[in-house]
């Protein structure tokens, strides 16, 4: 199947509803560290549930509304990055992500999302890429940061997650950030 290389032996490739039970084995490594902060692992909570998420996408995907791509370490599938929103005529989208614990630190969801922006920005023309997080996701809050974008507003105790209220800070990188990032880096220009 078609892959993009992410460097030391990760690759980036579309997230299919036949990977059903390689997301459950996923969810299960990561079910406590990747609960913390998302409901992910609440929906993928069995095989049908990891089948019924991934139709969803596939749904999404077909009416270009949304998709979700998956992230495999030496032949691993370890954490996936999705766009739960994508509105073409809008030019908007809201992007995600998650990693089982062995696969973090390592870089791998910042450089997936590179990608996909590169392809959400000069591929499909989008304007706006959002990343809602909570205010007490650290980790997320840093590959905001180090995809360059810009921490607009906090919506207070609007989640509820396992019982517990939460607040989301909604951070966005718009088309031209985006494209003078990149050209600063071709120019060496950290
Ligand atoms: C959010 C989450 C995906 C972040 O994982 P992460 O591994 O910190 O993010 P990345 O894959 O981009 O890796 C960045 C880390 O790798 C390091 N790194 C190593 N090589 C790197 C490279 N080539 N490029 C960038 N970072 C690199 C960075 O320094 C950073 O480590 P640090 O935080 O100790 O400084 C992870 O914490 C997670 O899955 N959490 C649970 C689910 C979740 O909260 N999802 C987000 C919902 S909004």
């Amino acid at each position: 199947m078609y892959a993009t290389s992410l460097g030391d032996g990760a690759e980036l490739k579309p997230l299919e509803v036949w990977h059903a039970a390689e997301l459950l084995a996923n969810i299960d490594r990561g079910r406590e560290f990747i609960g913390r902060h998302v409901g992910l692992p609440d929906v993928v909570s069995d095989l049908a549930g990891a089948h019924a998420w991934l139709k969803s996408y596939a749904d999404k995907r077909s009416a270009d509304a949304g998709s979700v791509h998956g992230i495999w370490l030496d032949g691993t599938l370890v954490g996936g990055l999705l766009f739960r929103v994508w509105d073409t005529p809008g030019g908007v989208c809201e992007a995600g992500c998650w990693l089982e614990p062995a696969a973090a630190g390592r870089g791998l969801v910042t450089r997936g999302m590179r990608v996909l922006l590169d392809w959400a920005f000069e591929e499909r023309g989008m304007h706006r890429v959002e990343w809602y997080v909570s205010a007490a996701n650290e980790p997320s809050i840093a590959v905001a940061r180090r995809l360059g974008m810009t921490r607009e507003g906090l919506f207070r105790e609007n989640y509820l997650h396992r019982g517990v209220r939460t607040s989301t800070e909604i951070w966005a990188v718009l088309a031209p950030e985006w494209r003078a990032a990149r050209a600063g880096t071709a120019h060496g220009d950290h």
